[in-house]
């Protein structure tokens, strides 16, 4: 069972090869940059569909067993991003066989009634994953709606407790963004053992957790932010390189070693209504080994991690 591995066991596998044959140096000369080696795209929505197959797979064992997993999603408000994310979450639940319960609360809502139902919500059997989507109106403390979900049923995992088995290295569940990254790295044959890993941004559903995962798969990892002086000298060591910023097209082709496994996170909206990443993506492919591409990359592995969550805290509830 997934949840019983160290973060070690989870994502140290054998050793494989990033660039084949082909060598860099630790700090590329100016030059590098002009030589072309259009990167493999990493594509996530291939590696979701295959992944949402086997969960739906054991959806269905455990359902048989009498365990049909349930995800709640809570929405307060009108936010038109989250009802679009809160939309994807509950379907994605549906198309693998999970049952799934959307709960919807107008935007003056006192965060008592919230709070009532999350309690409802963790004394509920037929519910193993709750999840508040995030950001809440003014009225709300964050962090205390956080808390009030039963660590058990976090599938964000975001509670203190969660944070806490993170840090130490036994996880019970991983925030799904840096997770579904390890699973690209994973199914990309980039093994973090032994390589630098640069993360651009620190928030605790990005950036802490991924500098987490990555340093447990043994990789050397440098937390960059907005007071990093320098960023470039940082990022052009990186072998693999993950940005979690939120500014369009902020990493450019200098900024890439050449070879490198270049993880874009920013869903960045532009003036056209187009989506696009923290990654300047055409000329970034020119120079890096793998890429992640916007839309089409991590999004879609976000919200498979969640199921992954929420099939294994039914599986847990199944051994009780
Ligand atoms: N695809 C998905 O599933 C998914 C999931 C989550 C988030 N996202 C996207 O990923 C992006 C980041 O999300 P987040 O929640 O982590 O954002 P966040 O909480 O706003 O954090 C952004 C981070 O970037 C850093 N940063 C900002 N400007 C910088 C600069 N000029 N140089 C270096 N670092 C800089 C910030 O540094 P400071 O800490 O110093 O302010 C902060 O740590 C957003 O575009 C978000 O929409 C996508």
């Amino acid at each position: 069972m997934l949840a019983k591995l160290s973060l070690q066991q989870k994502f140290r596998k054998g050793p494989l090869p990033i660039y084949g044959k082909i060598r860099f140096p630790d700090n590329p000369p100016f030059p590098y940059f002009f030589l072309s080696m259009s990167a493999k795209i990493l594509d996530g929505n291939a590696l979701a569909r295959s992944l949402r197959a086997d969960y739906k797979s054991r959806a269905a064992l455990l359902s048989a067993q009498g365990v049909k997993p349930g995800l709640a999603v809570v929405l307060v408000g009108e936010n038109p991003a989250s009802q679009v994310y809160v939309r994807n979450k509950v379907n994605a639940c549906l198309e693998a066989g999970f049952h799934s319960e959307k709960i919807l609360y107008p935007a003056d809502v006192a965060p008592r009634v919230v709070f009532e139902r999350i309690a409802a919500l963790n004394a509920d059997p037929a519910i193993h994953g709750i999840l508040v989507q995030l950001p809440l109106p003014p009225q709300f403390d964050s962090g205390a709606v956080l808390e009030a979900i039963a660590p058990e049923k976090d599938v964000d995992g975001f509670h203190a407790e969660n944070v806490g088995a993170l840090v130490q290295g036994q996880p019970r569940f991983i925030p799904c963004t840096p997770y579904g990254i390890m699973k690209f790295l994973e199914s990309a044959g980039v093994d973090p053992d032994g390589k630098e890993a640069v993360v651009i941004g620190r928030s605790n559903i990005v950036g802490k957790p991924m500098a987490l995962l990555l340093t447990a798969a043994n990789a050397t990892v440098t937390v960059c932010h907005s007071r990093t002086p320098d960023l470039a000298a940082h990022t052009r060591r990186a072998d693999i390189l993950v940005a979690a910023i939120g500014k369009a097209r902020f990493v450019t082709a200098d900024m890439v070693k050449p070879g490198a496994t270049v993880i874009d996170v920013g869903m960045n909206r532009l003036p056209d209504g187009k989506l696009c990443g923290d990654v300047d993506f055409d000329a970034v492919r020119e120079i890096a080994g793998a890429i992640t591409p916007v839309p089409g990359g991590v999004g879609p592995m976000t919200i498979t991690m969640l199921l992954a969550n929420t099939l294994e805290a039914a599986e847990r509830a199944a051994e009780q």
